[in-house]
């Protein structure tokens, strides 16, 4: 058990809204758990003072921070360095303040992807479908590209969204992503958009689930309600489901690892969705 001093390092989400995130409680978790004299707090960070609590961050010298909606992209002009990855992605949502030097990482895809591999499901050589073409969309394209899916396709309910993502990921990665349902089945099926989180849950951003199967995985970004419509249809039709619980739970792991320069225990997944979570 630790106790807050002067040798307390800080870290922070910084997002707006930013109240309601889980960050603080998993990343406090793991802090005391390990005895890390770390303490995490929720900063709300308006669009207009961005540039000024990103130089906050090497003023104060706070140790690292989290970034959400709806600075990801625009944080990224205020950053010394950028990752690769992040770089790909487009999207940033972990600062790591390394003696005034601010380098971005995104987390999230690879929180994502880490949690599918988590239940077995895996990516190389598969027949991916992603619903909704929003912020949370463009990282997981780019990853799953990367990490050569046979086929990625994005449907969305304004297409010429779904078209400008799926430019972005030609121009990036040298990937091909269709915007249209053209196979007869798909083996991974995923929900990037908010249709059916709480409190809306009787929305599904889904019609058809005839492409699914008992060989088909489906997940889902969202982890409230813990089985959204869109996974309770795919199960229905035999699919194995994930909801977003494992991503939102990775994503903090790889975090505090770029944050603290170090490896977490492998048993900290399953701990932190039972003590955490309480799942
Ligand atoms: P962001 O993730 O960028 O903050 P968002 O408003 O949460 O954006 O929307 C994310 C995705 O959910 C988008 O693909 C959005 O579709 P549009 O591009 O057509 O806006 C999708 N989405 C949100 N509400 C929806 C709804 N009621 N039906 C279908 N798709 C919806």
């Amino acid at each position: 058990m630790f106790e807050i001093n002067g040798h307390t390092k800080q870290l922070a989400i910084i997002g707006d809204p930013v109240e309601h995130s889980f960050s603080p409680q998993m990343h406090n978790y793991i802090s005391k758990r390990l005895g890390n004299n770390y303490v995490y707090t929720a900063l709300e960070v308006k669009p207009e003072n961005l540039g000024d609590a990103v130089r906050g961050i090497r003023a104060l010298g706070i140790a690292g921070v989290n970034v959400t909606a709806p600075h990801k992209f625009a944080v990224m002009q205020y950053l010394d360095e950028i990752d690769g990855r992040a770089m790909q992605y487009g999207s940033v949502n972990t600062v790591v303040n390394r003696n005034g030097r601010l380098t971005g990482y995104n987390t999230d895809a690879d929180g994502f992807y880490q949690s599918l591999l988590w239940e077995g499901i895996t990516v190389r050589d598969q027949d991916i479908l992603i619903v909704g073409a929003g912020g949370a969309t463009q990282p997981v394209l780019v990853l799953f590209a990367l990490e050569g899916a046979k086929s990625i396709t994005v449907l969305n309910r304004t297409r010429a969204n779904a078209q400008r993502l799926a430019e972005y990921t030609e121009k990036t990665v040298g990937y091909y992503v269709e915007t249209e349902k053209k196979l007869p089945r798909y083996d991974v099926i995923i929900n990037t958009t908010s249709v059916g989180m709480w409190p809306d849950t009787a929305g599904c951003p889904l019609d058809d689930f005839s492409f699914v199967d008992s060989n088909t995985a489906a997940a889902d970004m969202i982890y409230n309600p813990a089985e959204t419509v869109f996974l309770r249809r795919a199960r229905e039709r035999g699919a194995k489901t994930v909801n977003g619980l494992g991503m939102l739970i990775f994503q903090g792991i790889i975090a505090y690892e770029l944050f603290t320069d170090t490896k977490l225990p492998a048993d900290m997944y399953r701990e932190i969705a039972k003590e955490v979570f309480g799942k």
